[in-house]
């Protein structure tokens, strides 16, 4: 069974759109845990003025009955709240044609002006709009859904910052009391005094008019082993794992495991040996970060993304009018410093949505009870193993 999603919608459009089609039926979703997750994007020292217009909220508007999924594709719709000030300027209405102008400098770092090259624009809200990291309110209800289905496996996913603007986190204890700290953390990050420290240099980087960025780090716990394949490359776990925080904005760097330290040590440093107990077959270490030839291995999974710093600066970098051609210094309306800790619990929805696929895929079912039986047939024989 496959289980896929799409995203409609514009940063200043009326409403963000996402369809969900592969859940079972009788999966619990209810709009409250979604708008839960969405409040928890909308945190984080160092977010913009839009943070403050918009606490977002999410509408079912299909797929569910009295509570649980019906096996049909259900549908979310988060309603821009600030969609008043711009009916106008993005009005789907051919009337409406020129009651805003065209935005003709392309800022650095962003999609403006490629995207106006490949589809011949000549107004770059046409790109911007939808480039958006705005996108990631629906990710976010989209991986709330995956929650949903993954809870009744004891599957969770959580993260925490470990790094912003080179202040480096200290990331020690169980992966609950990290994600208890990281929750309280104003920057999701479990170590108290790094946090102290990560804040400063936002508020040093704002003062500035310059942005950070940073890594953060996705756990998923209870997979069981065996997700994904070594059998057909394109479906390996690690991939679509990688793939999916890739495609969150402005991540630019996903490791699994220890990652690119892998490369600087020896083998014996590396790989994790494999031990046999009363409890069955078990590793000390954790260095793969729960996944060996593309499969989950039944350890936690870790990933780690790099963000780079938002690219909307108030110092403003150099581009070139495309109406013109004359160099300008980019002008800024409001953006976010950081939003590192956001894009954290982007990256565990867009985790969460992967692990969720591949638990369609091995399991399958038209119910959660049938997928249920499917899976507690399959921890039979891994136990037997
Ligand atoms: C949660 C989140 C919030 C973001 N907020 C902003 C922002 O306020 N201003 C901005 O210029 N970029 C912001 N970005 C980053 C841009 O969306 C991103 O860098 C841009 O779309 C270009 O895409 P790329 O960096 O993947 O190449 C944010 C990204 C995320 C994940």
């Amino acid at each position: 069974m496959t289980l896929r999603y799409l995203t409609s919608g514009e940063s200043h459009g009326r409403e963000l759109l996402g369809i969900i089609d592969g859940l079972p039926a009788g999966v619990e979703l209810a709009e409250e845990a979604v708008s839960r997750e969405l409040a928890r994007r909308q945190k984080g020292h160092g977010r913009g003025g839009r943070m403050k217009i918009e606490s977002d909220t999410a509408r079912i508007v299909s797929g569910v009955r009295w509570g649980k999924t019906s096996g049909a594709p259900v549908g979310l719709v988060i309603a821009n709240r600030d969609w008043e000030n711009w009916k106008e300027r993005m009005s789907p209405e051919a009337s409406d044609f020129g009651k805003a102008e065209a935005v003709t400098r392309p800022r650095p770092g962003h999609a403006d002006l490629t995207g106006m090259m490949k589809y011949g624009f000549d107004d770059a809200r046409n790109v911007l709009e939808r480039a958006s990291a705005r996108e990631t309110a629906m990710r976010v209800a989209v991986g709330a859904a995956a929650r949903a289905m993954l809870a009744p496996f004891g599957i969770s996913v959580v993260s925490w910052v470990v790094e912003i603007g080179g202040v480096r986190a200290e990331i020690k204890g169980s992966p609950k009391t990290l994600f208890r700290r990281a929750e309280a953390s104003p920057v999701r990050c479990p170590d108290d005094g790094a946090s102290r420290n990560m804040m400063e240099v936002i508020d040093r980087a704002k003062k500035d008019g310059d942005s950070l960025g940073g890594i953060f780090e996705v756990t998923v716990l209870g997979a069981p082993p065996g997700l994904g394949t070594f059998a057909s490359r394109d479906m390996t776990l690690d991939g679509m794992l990688a793939g999916a925080l890739m495609s969150i904005q402005a991540i630019k760097g996903v490791e699994i495991g220890i990652g690119f330290q892998a490369a600087r040590r020896p083998g014996s440093a590396v790989h994790d040996e494999i031990f046999h107990g009363p409890k069955g077959y078990f590793r000390r270490t954790n260095n793969a970060g729960g996944i060996e030839g593309g499969m989950s291995n039944g350890e936690a999974i870790i990933i780690r993304a790099a963000m780079k710093p938002i690219p909307t600066l108030y110092k403003p970098l150099h581009s070139v009018d495309i109406k013109s051609r004359r160099a300008f210094k980019a002008s800024v309306e409001r953006s976010d410093t950081c939003a590192v800790p956001a894009a954290a619990v982007v990256g565990e929805a867009a985790a969460a949505f992967v692990i969720a696929q591949a638990m369609r895929e091995k399991f399958g079912g038209d119910s959660l009870t049938e997928m249920k039986r499917n899976y507690d047939g399959y921890i039979e024989q891994v136990k037997k193993f």
